[in-house]
């Protein structure tokens, strides 16, 4: 590629409003196989503000057939057409402008715009696919009502839907049909939807809290039918949560969610038309495993909080995506949190940050929460955005405490329902209900990198004080190698022989102590503080950063005593977990240098005292149970190769399990498989508990494992056992034995594609020798298809992000493969290419091994790459 034709970046700091504005999109979708013709109505008005004449519209893929404005067909000399723009001179007054252009969504192998999946035709539009099926002003802060007439053949594509209500729809001569739609709501293209295919549909409803009715549909294929309660279910308790939570009701009459099986993200949260990828809506005891009923629920809440923080009050610019993102991540952890249990949440949701988003922040592709620049937005759907962006409304609602913070989105909700807003709108709203000063605060959305707090401590005996010295440090980012100090909330506790001790600072008035003073939130906003408690008559142990109440790096030297007593004494749950952890980074820490793996007795007692206690959640437990990632422990220890930590975490797991052979073999007999299937947390608590015990003692090669591995294969009576039994197997059983069973659950499962994925996964994550030429050569088993993103996640995703033994092989090999996967899918879909590629861009943390990481990444720079393959990997190279 040379230099002229390179992608190049847009900047925050370049943002105008738009020049036009566009009031009514009345479009006209006609359906012929391999030839759609749309036709874009659009009421166009200038904007007065910013006083510009010339039209500029965008495009991409489009067979412009005709364009009138007002009525009249413009000729060649009126607009121009070229690189995915269409410029229009002189529209100063207001109209209507019309195009007319050929699509073909057969051929559509990106899945953005319109596309066919299996029997269905459906669009996804955001960030910018709306332009791929029409000429139009194709950014958020352009909001507009839209009326959609959809045709097609009536036997091919028997439903049809689009966004708001259905208005008017019949027969029509030829075998052919047609539905229009009106979406009362103003609202951006990238919220657009239509479908239209054959579809089964289950009907259900609920009742608002004003006592509204509205129509819930789901639409799925008919094999699916009898996998949509869950959804249906999860989203009744959403819709009522955010009424008790945040005041908001829904505000159409109908409800409709569709599955596809081709899709590149979870889910889209399309007004009154969410789409949604197969996997985080269809769910079945005997398909789907307790993670994936927790993720549909999760994400069928996340869409339709969406319909409130993201459609109703929505971003000004792409730039602003953790506005929407952020917000509702948040709001669906805290409902996750409420209908399950909120220390599982918390674990799961931490652990996510700590390995994986942490890891992004330290590498070449690292970037503000809000970014501040992008040469491709679908680039930056991160867990930056995301995970991290919801860290900043948590820390947000910490700071203000629940009163003010829900005034605060109150106040948010009703300042800017129908508006294009930006993230210092929403802080904005925060400090205006609080009067709280969230200017420093708001550095968090500017800066990038993971802050460390490096805390250290200092009892005084004679004083009766305790103080603790707390510096925050912020490694340099691509966008800033100097940080200016964060506003960070640490919340803390000091535990006593008896418990949490009652917290009083140096200088606080005795009158300032609220009820519950055994806790307390410490704002750190200095690179330095010291923060002196007072009254303190034993040398405590403090439990700091509870419930993990900021995303930032801890080092505390904490002794190997005073962890052990957090994890048994500690009265917050998620801190307990956190020790557990710290445990096992001390024990690696320990193994690499001695250059042997030796447990430390109290860590065995204390964990299998806590397999003892009946009063701890067993969901917890089994997390207590598991040794930090090789990820997180990569972070941790960032001079040992990773195969070598890979190795010494392999290790400690075995010892471990033999250590604890006895009560493991308990919580694994304990279990009776019989019990109906059921999805509460304490359910789910109880499997979790008896599948790692089981898992664990297969590491270890426990007889009881290689009889129970089996049983629980063969007789399960849902998925996530059955699932548990098999992984099982695959740890401690001869190859034959593996191999019997994979090829039995395969054709056990064929038909259903999501449990095929799980097969797919389970034999990409073998530490195997010949891991990487079996996955090669599923590439050509009938099940595989690389049009297909679930598939390809299942089996070049899990190998590259979860099977570190194989992947970071010494010849190279996986690395080599993973980018002739990222060639091959660079142009067919160049979304789902760049999210592949990320795990080569870390090649500067591997060392020598590295280089053969680069020189993959070099040959990828080779080729002729789509615009998001080009960003992440020049970003990588650079
Ligand atoms: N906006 C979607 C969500 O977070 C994610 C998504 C982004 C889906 C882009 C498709 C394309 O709910
Ligand atoms: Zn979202």
């Amino acid at each position: 590629m040379n230099a002229i034709q390179q992608p190049s970046a847009i900047y925050l700091a370049d943002y105008r409003e738009p020049t036009h504005w566009i009031d009514e999109t009345h479009l006209d979708v006609v359906i012929f196989p391999d030839q759609t013709r749309v036709t874009a109505r659009l009421k166009i008005t200038p904007n007065a503000a910013r006083a510009v004449s010339e039209l500029v519209l965008d495009g991409e893929g489009l067979q412009t057939q005709a364009i009138y404005w007002n009525d009249a067909r413009l000729t060649q000399d009126d607009f121009d057409e070229c690189d995915g723009k269409l410029r229009l001179k002189q529209i100063n007054e207001s109209g209507w402008l019309t195009t007319e252009v050929i699509i073909c969504p057969e051929s559509n192998t990106a899945l953005e715009g319109l596309y066919r999946s299996r029997t269905m035709y459906c669009t996804q539009c955001e960030a910018e696919g709306f332009r791929k099926i029409t000429w139009y002003l194709d950014r958020p802060d352009v909001m507009s009502v839209f009326t959609t007439r959809l045709e097609a053949d009536q036997s091919l594509c028997p439903v049809l839907l689009s966004n708001g209500n259905l208005v008017a729809s019949g027969s029509l001569p030829n075998g052919r049909h047609f539905a229009t739609w009106h979406d009362p709501h103003k609202k951006p293209s990238y919220l657009f939807a239509l479908v239209a295919g054959q579809l089964s549909c289950v009907k259900d409803q609920f009742v608002t809290a004003s006592n509204r009715s509205v129509a819930i549909e789901v639409y799925v294929e008919p094999k699916d039918l009898d996998k949509c309660s869950h959804a249906i279910d999860s989203l009744k308790r959403a819709m009522r949560w955010d009424e008790q939570n945040y005041g908001r009701e829904y505000d159409l009459d109908i409800y409709m969610i569709v599955a596809v099986d081709d899709f590149n993200m979870g889910a889209m949260e399309n007004k009154g038309l969410n789409i949604f990828n197969t996997s985080c809506v269809l769910a079945s005891a005997a398909t789907t495993t307790d993670i994936g009923f927790q993720r549909v629920e999760a994400v069928v809440a996340h869409e339709y909080f969406h319909n409130w923080s993201g459609n109703r009050v929505t971003c000004r610019d792409w730039f602003q995506l953790s506005l929407k993102e952020g917000f509702t991540v948040y709001r669906d952890a805290e409902f996750s949190a409420d209908m399950n249990s909120s220390t599982v949440k918390r674990i799961e949701d931490v652990n996510l940050l700590r390995t994986a988003q942490f890891a992004e922040d330290a590498g070449p592709l690292a970037h503000p929460v809000r970014p501040a620049s992008f040469i491709e937005i679908s680039n930056f759907y991160t867990l930056t955005v995301y995970e991290k962006g919801a860290e900043l409304v948590r820390m947000l609602a910490t700071l203000l405490g629940p009163e003010y913070f829900r005034k605060g989105t109150d106040l948010y909700f009703e300042r800017h329902d129908g508006e294009a807003v930006t993230c210092d709108d929403f802080v904005a709203s925060m400090e205006a209900v609080s009067s709280r000063d969230l200017s420093q605060f708001k550095r968090w959305y500017s800066q990038a990198g993971t802050p460390e707090l490096i805390v250290s401590s200092q009892y005084s005996e004679a004083y009766k004080t305790f103080r603790l010295t707390i510096e925050q440090r912020c490694p340099p980012t691509p966008e800033a190698a100097e940080k200016a100090p964060f506003h960070i909330p640490i919340r803390v506790s000091l535990l006593g022989a008896a418990g949490a001790l009652p917290l009083k600072l140096a200088n606080q008035a005795v009158g300032d102590l609220p009820e519950d003073n055994t806790e307390m939130i410490l704002e750190l906003t200095k690179s330095e503080q010291t923060f002196e408690f007072a009254g303190v008559h034993e040398r405590p142990v403090p439990s700091l950063l509870r419930g993990f109440s900021a995303p930032v790096n801890l080092r505390y030297a904490y002794s190997e005593t005073e962890l052990i007593t957090l994890l048994m004494q500690d009265t917050d749950l998620f801190n307990r977990w956190s020790a557990s952890q710290e445990l096992g980074v001390l024990a690696v820490s320990n193994a690499i240098k001695a250059g042997t793996c030796e447990l430390s007795g109290d860590w065995v007692n204390a964990l299998q005292a806590n397999l003892q206690r009946d009063d701890l959640d067993p969901a917890v437990m089994a997390y207590m149970l598991q040794i930090p990632s090789v990820n997180y422990l990569h972070d941790r220890f960032p001079e040992t190769d990773i195969l070598t930590l890979h190795q010494t975490r392999q290790d400690l797991v075995r010892r471990l399990a033999l250590s604890l052979a006895d009560a493991l073999r308990e919580k694994v007999l304990a279990y009776d498989m019989r019990q109906p299937y059921e999805v509460s947390a304490a359910a789910v608590a109880v499997r979790s508990l008896s599948n790692t015990a089981l898992l664990l003692l297969a590491e270890a090669k426990d007889p009881l494992a290689l009889r129970e591995s089996i049983t629980r294969f063969k007789h399960a009576n849902n998925m996530t056992d059955q699932l548990a039994g098999l992984r099982a197997i695959a740890r401690c059983q001869s190859d034959n034995v593996v191999k019997e069973h994979l090829a039995a659950f395969y054709s056990q499962w064929k038909d259903e594609a999501l449990v095929v994925n799980q097969w797919l996964s389970l034999q990409a994550t073998r530490d195997e020798a010949d891991t990487l030429v079996a996955v090669q050569s599923l590439t050509s088993h009938p099940c595989f298809s690389w049009n297909n993103p679930n598939k390809v996640r299942a089996l070049a995703g899990a190998f590259a992000n979860q099977n570190p033994g194989q992947f970071h092989r010494d010849d190279g090999a996986g690395y080599e493969w993973l980018a002739n996967v990222v060639l091959k899918l660079n142009q067919a879909n160049p979304q789902l290419a760049a999210r592949l590629v990320t795990p080569l861009t870390q090649w500067r943390k591997h060392g020598q091994r590295g280089q053969l990481m680069f020189s993959q990444l070099q040959r990828i720079q080779g080729a002729t790459l789509s615009k998001d393959v080009f960003e992440v990997v020049n970003k990588a190279l650079t």
